[in-house]
């Protein structure tokens, strides 16, 4: 696996920010169970979310047992009209400072041969369950005057690729919402981060790569997710790492698309007034 340097994390000050309860819908493994892994051991809280409830359970209670953590298992999919809202509904009662838009993977498919069923499943997941869970955090985030929304997006997302059609253009929303969400409220308490992210040896890529495929060039993905959480504290608006043809240009991709973020901010601010 290729090696990422881990970026410092300061765990007191990430706790008070966005404890004492973080939401992960796709927690049940991959990136999502990292993410869970990560935070039980700061000790903050997890609604975890997924299809499969069992999983769900096992994970929760080995991240109790371990570190003394409260969970709740959400058994929902992620595709199906409605679920950011039972996701909030299932968060009501709790102080939730921390969402995380994990699940998103899609498998190589050819657009023009295959029904529009699947490409719609995949808006509803990526974009409209998004939409809705992270507004309804969003809005308590302000209330309690802090908070922090990861979206694990792709570097699929930063421009067209064969048989990821809907993938591709999925992933462009969800980066194109996370870093204007960053613009709009950074100044205001609550962080915002796009993760656009690399292969990574999860349990879906290796389900979807053919035998004997290279995986030197893919990712640890406890390393990307550490990363993300660090840079979500930071302030950073997108993360960019992708293991594809133009790999060489991604430091330089991420600098660019944040002064871009931060002209814009200004530039805002002559219209509405700051
Ligand atoms: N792995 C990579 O190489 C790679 C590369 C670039 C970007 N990413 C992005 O990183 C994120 C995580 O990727 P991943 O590789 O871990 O695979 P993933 O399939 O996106 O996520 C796996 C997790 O999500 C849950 N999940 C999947 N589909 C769901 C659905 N319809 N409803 C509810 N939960 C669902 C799975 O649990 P259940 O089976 O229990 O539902 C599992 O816990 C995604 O957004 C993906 O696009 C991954």
């Amino acid at each position: 696996m290729r090696d990422l340097p881990q970026l410092p994390l300061d765990k007191a000050a990430f706790v008070k920010k966005y404890g004492p309860w973080a939401v992960i819908a796709g927690a049940s493994e991959g990136t999502g169970e990292c993410f869970a892994r990560e935070l039980a051991e700061m000790g903050i809280n997890l609604v975890l979310v997924s299809r499969r409830e069992e999983a769900l359970k096992a994970l929760g209670e080995a991240l109790k047992a371990e570190h003394g953590i409260e969970y709740r298992a959400v058994a929902q999919d992620l595709t199906e009209d409605g679920a950011g809202l039972r996701i909030l509904e299932a968060a009501s009662d709790i102080d939730v400072g921390l969402y995380i838009s994990n699940a998103g993977a899609d498998a190589f498919n050819r657009f023009f041969e295959d029904d529009t069923s699947a490409a719609h499943r995949l808006v509803r997941m990526n974009v409209s369950t998004l939409i809705d869970a992270s507004n309804g955090f969003g809005r308590k985030f302000l209330e309690r005057g802090c908070g922090g929304l990861i979206v694990m997006a792709s570097g699929a997302g930063l421009g067209g690729q064969p048989n990821l059609a809907m993938y591709s253009a999925t992933k462009a929303f969800e980066i194109n919402f996370a870093e204007s969400l960053w613009a709009e409220y950074n100044e205001r308490g609550i962080d915002v981060i796009a993760v656009a992210a690399p292969m990574m040896k999860t349990p879906m890529l290796l389900r979807t790569v053919p035998e004997g495929f290279d995986l030197s060039q893919v990712y640890d993905p406890g390393e990307v997710t550490h990363n993300a959480l660090a840079g979500l504290l930071a302030g950073e608006p997108i993360q960019i790492l992708f293991s594809g043809p133009s790999s060489k240009d991604v430091a330089r991709l991420e600098v660019e698309r944040k002064e871009r973020l931060i002209g814009f901010v200004e530039f805002n601010k002559t219209f509405t007034g700051g």
